[in-house]
């Protein structure tokens, strides 16, 4: 990247908006980076395209997509961040701040029960600290253990950490 396009990013901010059906090949393409170095699970079109009505993505100034976010619920008090990720060009802006705080943006003005329960299982906790989740243990999450962990390849080896936010207000 050089320094003017660095410069333009860090002046012009983009927006977080709703993924559609057109974001899935560039979310893909996003992702494929950290899948190589391990550093996140493999994600199929398919399980992007399953989840795409429940996903966000940050949009630069050139309408290229840096980041994105997905919101699972697992019961009407407990959801999920799931598959956050921001262009690695594009880290430490804020954006992936940014795509927590829409999560929790569209909790407060979506959802009604309270206290409402959003956890991650991920191996940057101190990112999440910072976004205004706490050091939290993985059996808290059962459901998540349950409906999604026992089928992952690295089950019997996960060194995830769980972070979880109470969302207390209306
Ligand atoms: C983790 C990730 C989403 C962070 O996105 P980002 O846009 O670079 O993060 P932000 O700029 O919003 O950072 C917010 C704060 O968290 C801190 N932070 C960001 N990444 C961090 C990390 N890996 N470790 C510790 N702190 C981190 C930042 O320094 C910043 O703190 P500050 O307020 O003191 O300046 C991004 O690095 C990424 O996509 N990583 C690979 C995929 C991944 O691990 N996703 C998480 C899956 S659960």
């Amino acid at each position: 990247m050089t320094q003017s396009a660095i410069e333009s990013k860090t002046q012009s901010r983009g927006e977080i908006r709703p993924a559609t059906a057109d974001d899935i090949t560039a979310i893909y393409n996003l992702t494929l980076p950290y899948v190589k170095d391990e550093i996140l699970l493999p994600r199929s079109v398919e399980q992007i395209t399953h989840d795409i009505d429940k996903t966000w993505v940050y949009i630069d100034d050139q309408n290229i997509l840096r980041g994105t976010v997905t919101l699972v619920f697992f019961q009407p008090d407990l959801c999920e961040v799931r598959a956050l990720v921001v262009d690695r060009d594009y880290r430490g802006y804020n954006i992936g701040r940014d795509l927590v705080k829409s999560l929790v943006d569209f909790i407060l003005q979506n959802t009604t029960v309270r206290p409402m329960r959003l956890f991650a299982l991920t191996y940057v906790p101190q990112f999440f600290v910072k976004s205004g989740f706490t050091l939290s243990n993985k059996e808290k999450f059962p459901e998540k253990i349950y409906e999604v962990c026992r089928f992952c390849a690295r089950n019997t080896d996960c060194r995830e950490i769980a972070v979880e936010m109470t969302i207390h207000e209306s």
